[in-house]
């Protein structure tokens, strides 16, 4: 009787909000230009708080943010938190059509809390290329002290951010993009802002303990696959779930991806690289890192573990990849406690993208019609009531035009209804990657 009364009272305490309000998180954010030098070459970036990349949130599940943004670039600037679902409502969600944007001089202060979610995220500018010039940092959620988490307490937990690099300024790429044009190749590949030609060790390991490593692909458009000399990766967690644990050599990690891993020091004590190199690409880049196992003063052998080749591999790393149904989550039911599986889909909606020429203009469409932000922002339109005057709901249809359609340019907004549960296909008939941002939502990708 009274280890049940204990459990009640544990859970009221702990798991629900009862009583008192979930704890705050403060920030205040400084957003300025600054010169960097990833690759060798000065070049302007974009600085949080004087740091490139940003500083790291770290939270836990149902923490309220509060942080407030001062842009002092010329330009007006958003910042949008990937993976963050901003359950009820979009007003802090930081994409062009659900904010406005900061002016330049001014400051917005976002509120939001990171409700029932755990895991790795990131944070990164949403408009006029400005990721390419920086502004983006690791966002992780920490489980609560009282749910449990399918692995044991690592050492540490450090964050890896990788990324394909351009030394050309935002404004350039902004410029061609508005162009019609390309942005062409990247020049380099960043891990956390370093191309590891100084050696300087990232990150030290005592040996015989396991490390957490939370690995974003913060990138613009390639691919990248990751490994550490000598060590095998465990994946634990995938874009906020927990995944059934395997063990990999090396691990392809998509543009908007975050992939958790296990790294136990068991190897001879010195130095070892982590690797990020470019995939499904004619050139080949990559940067390197250094872990130390703490006193070493053994440098790393130069020999690069090598990258895997070909989408095969990718495909099938991709198949290997499941939740765990039976772990916990950011609550203490496992995640598949909803049998996600037997909810009847009730709509189907299939998106394939095109590339046209509007005007003389190369544009990318989705179902035939090339999205345009309207001057008022949708969700404000909406809420004000005149969203009739602003933009036309439904401008594409759940099935993709024929091939030759031609290309309107609209602003495009479906409309869908609460509760419903929608399967998303999308089709890509083009001959360059297209990376997704379905952003504000819990995603799983199926097949
Ligand atoms: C932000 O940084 C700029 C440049 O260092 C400085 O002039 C400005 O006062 C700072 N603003 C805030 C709010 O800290
Ligand atoms: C992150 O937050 C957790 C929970 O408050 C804390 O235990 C941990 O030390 C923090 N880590 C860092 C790097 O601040
Ligand atoms: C701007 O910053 C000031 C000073 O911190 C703060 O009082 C104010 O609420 C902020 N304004 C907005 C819109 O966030
Ligand atoms: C899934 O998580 C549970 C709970 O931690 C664990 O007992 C089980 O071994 C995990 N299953 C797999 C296949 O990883
Ligand atoms: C799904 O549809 C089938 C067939 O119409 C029905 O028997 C079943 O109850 C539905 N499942 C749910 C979860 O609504
Ligand atoms: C959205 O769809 C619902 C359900 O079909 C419909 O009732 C509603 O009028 C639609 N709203 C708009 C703005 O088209």
């Amino acid at each position: 009787m009274s280890s049940i009364a204990l459990f009640v009272f544990l859970s009221l305490l702990g798991l629900s909000s009862v009583g008192a309000e979930d704890p705050y998180l403060f920030f205040t954010w400084n957003v300025t230009y600054g010169t960097i030098t990833p690759l060798g070459v000065p070049q302007q970036g974009i600085l949080i708080n004087g740091q490139f990349p940003g500083p790291n949130i770290n939270s836990t599940t149902n923490n309220n943010i509060v942080l407030n943004v001062f842009n002092n670039l010329d330009e007006p600037f958003l910042l949008t938190w990937n993976g963050i679902q901003q359950r009820k409502n979009s007003w802090q969600d930081g994409m062009p059509g659900t904010n406005c944007p900061i002016p330049p001089g001014k400051n917005f202060t976002y509120h939001f809390q990171v409700k029932d979610q755990i895991g790795s995220f990131f944070y990164f500018p949403s408009m006029g290329m400005h990721r390419a010039a920086g502004a983006f940092g690791g966002l992780r959620i920490n489980s609560r002290l009282l749910i449990p988490v399918p692995f044991a307490d690592p050492a540490d937990d450090y964050t890896v951010l990788i990324s394909d690099w351009y030394t050309k300024s935002h404004k350039v790429l902004a410029g061609l993009l508005d162009a019609g044009r390309s942005i062409g190749n990247p020049v380099g590949v960043l891990i956390n802002g370093l191309t590891g030609k100084d050696n300087a060790p990232l990150f030290t390991m005592e040996a015989g303990k396991t490390y957490r490593y939370r690995i974003c692909n913060v990138g613009l458009k390639v691919s990248l696959n990751f490994r550490i000399q000598s060590h095998l990766m465990k994946l634990v967690e995938m874009d906020g779930s927990h995944t059934v644990q395997n063990d990999y050599e090396s691990l392809d990690v998509h543009v908007g991806q975050c992939l958790s891993v296990l790294v136990t020091a068991n190897q001879e004590a010195k130095d070892y690289y982590m690797v990020a190199s470019t995939r499904f690409t004619k050139y080949s880049l990559a940067a390197t890192g250094i872990i130390r196992y703490a006193g070493s003063v053994v440098p790393p052998s130069p020999e690069l573990p090598k990258a895997p080749v070909g989408w095969a591999w990718s495909f099938n790393q991709w198949r290997s990849l499941r939740w765990n149904l039976t772990a916990s989550a950011a609550r203490p039911n496992p995640q598949g406690s909803y049998h996600y599986g037997g909810i009847n889909i009730t709509r189907t909606i299939r998106l394939a993208s095109s590339v046209g020429l509007v005007n003389g203009k190369r544009r990318f469409a989705l179902n035939g019609v090339s999205h345009v932000d309207p001057s008022t922002p949708p969700k404000l339109a909406e809420y004000y009531g005149i969203a009739d005057k602003v933009f036309k709901y439904d401008s594409i249809s759940d099935d993709p035009p024929a091939t030759n359609a031609p290309i309107k340019v609209a602003p495009n907004v479906l409309n869908a209804t609460f509760r419903d549960y929608i399967e998303i296909i999308l089709e890509n008939p083009e001959r360059s990657i297209q990376c997704y941002h379905l952003d504000g939502y819990s995603f799983f990708a199926v097949g």
